[in-house]
């Protein structure tokens, strides 16, 4: 009986992207292409179990340890810093977190500066490292929208493409950090299950270089 490696896939085009890198490197699993809304898909031939999760969750299911690996983007990682191990960057669903304003913000450094944002850490930290004081409004989303209704004098945010802010009169006032995919492990599965985690991780490698 093989040794099953459970996989925490974010759900979405990025979570499928990286099913197919998984299926390539030798983790086939056919049930999980039929058409139907399961979320927990297994192949005992291959050792594989994979689990459909929401993108923002799935560093949590590898830190308790729910699943050996998944993958994560880099602001969940920073935002919540799960206790895990960050084994690969995957070079995919590349973006930036940044700080965004109304065409022709100023900011003045006289006042607190009112920041809306999903990632109230990572807001937290960058401002705390250039000595700025902030007023810091946690949002769930339409984060965008803050700054318009004078809720917020800027906004932290994820940008890919740029659209959403050109789209609502906003744009970049500075960068915070790059932002990719990244395969993570739980720090007991990696001791237990190192071969095939390695297997994994080399594969995945091969493929990003391969990009
Ligand atoms: C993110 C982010 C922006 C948008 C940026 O939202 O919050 O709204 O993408 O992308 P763009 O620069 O290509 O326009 P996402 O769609 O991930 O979902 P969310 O609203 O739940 O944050």
């Amino acid at each position: 009986m093989k040794t099953m490696l459970n996989v925490a896939l974010p759900k979405g085009r990025l979570g499928e992207k990286v099913l197919a890198m998984f299926e390539k490197a030798g983790f086939e699993c056919p049930s999980i292409h039929e058409n139907n809304r399961k979320l927990i898909f297994e192949n005992p031939q291959c050792g594989v179990r994979y689990f459909w999760v929401k993108p923002s969750d799935v560093a949590i299911y590898v830190e308790r340890g729910a699943a050996d690996i998944g993958v994560a983007g880099k602001d969940i990682l920073l935002e919540y810093e799960p206790d895990v191990y960050e084994l690969l960057d995957l070079k995919m669903g590349n973006c930036r977190m940044a700080v965004a304003a109304q065409n022709g913000f100023r900011d003045d450094p006289q006042r607190t500066l009112r920041v809306a944002t999903k990632f109230t850490n990572i807001a937290g930290q960058h401002y705390l490292s250039k000595g700025r004081d902030i007023d810091i409004i946690h949002l769930n989303g339409s984060i965008e929208i803050a700054p318009i209704l004078g809720l917020s004098d800027v906004i932290v945010d994820i940008v890919e493409t740029g659209t959403t802010l050109k789209e609502n009169d906003l744009s970049v006032v500075e960068t915070i950090v790059p932002i990719s995919a990244r395969l993570i492990a739980n720090k007991s599965s990696y001791k237990f299950k190192s071969e095939e985690i390695e297997t994994v991780v080399r594969e995945l490698a091969a493929q990003t270089e391969a990009v």
